[in-house]
């Protein structure tokens, strides 16, 4: 039988049942390791992904294990959306996090007249946000698709907010992650080496 590459991910996280995943759409369990180190060292009360899946399963229970937290989920995808709720109630971590159906809306998210197909924000909440996490929309949307995410959110993280980009490793991810240092001039980036690569980017005083 084959090995469950989730089962490291599934010990951490302390769960009897396996964890449900999609190869190739699923995070990767080391970006999901990093994440989990991450949020039970510093326990973050508001937490934001971009893209819903396994990802909001594991920090969902996070935020049970640390007895604090809260995570909001935005998924373009309303189908994806309803399959991440179902697992959150299968798992009980419903308390946890909340997925909200976030349609792709065209958006200007700086001042350079350009538009991206990025999620609606007409439903987040507006709390400070000490955690995001950024694993969408997917690269085949668009040319760095994923780059609206600070531009149109940085106003919202808290001073200590940590910021987590999946597939850093891409060429398009490389450019986004140039872009937003270029951008923000307070911006410290951190590269780890995993499977599919990983920005971790805190803002700074200068
Ligand atoms: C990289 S996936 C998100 C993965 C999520 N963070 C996780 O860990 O499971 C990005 C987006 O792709 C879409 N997606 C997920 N599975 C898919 C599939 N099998 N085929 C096409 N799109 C998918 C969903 O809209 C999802 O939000």
């Amino acid at each position: 039988m084959a090995s469950n590459p989730y089962s490291a991910v599934q010990k951490k996280l302390q769960l009897a049942q396996a964890l449900p995943y999609t190869e190739h759409w699923s995070a990767a369990p080391d970006f999901l390791e990093l994440l989990i180190d991450h949020c039970l060292e510093h326990k973050p009360a508001r937490i934001l992904e971009c893209s819903s899946g396994l990802s909001t399963l594991v920090l969902a229970r996070c935020c049970q294990i640390n007895q604090c937290g809260q995570v909001v989920s935005l998924e373009n995808g309303a189908e994806f959306a309803e399959d991440t709720r179902r697992n959150l109630r299968s798992f009980s971590l419903a308390d946890y996090a909340s997925v909200i159906h976030a349609p792709l809306v065209r958006q200007q998210p700086d001042d350079t007249q350009l538009d991206w197909d990025w999620y609606s924000l007409d439903s987040l909440p507006e709390d400070a946000v000490d955690l995001l996490v950024i694993d969408g929309p997917p690269g085949y949307i668009q040319y760095h698709s994923r780059y609206p995410a600070l531009p149109l959110l940085h106003q919202q993280l808290s001073r200590d907010c940590t910021v987590f980009l999946d597939d850093a490793g891409r060429e398009e991810e490389k450019e986004i992650v140039a872009l937003w240092l270029q951008r923000f001039p307070t911006l410290r980036h951190r590269f780890v080496g995993t499977e599919r690569g990983c920005s971790i980017l805190q803002f700074r005083p200068g």
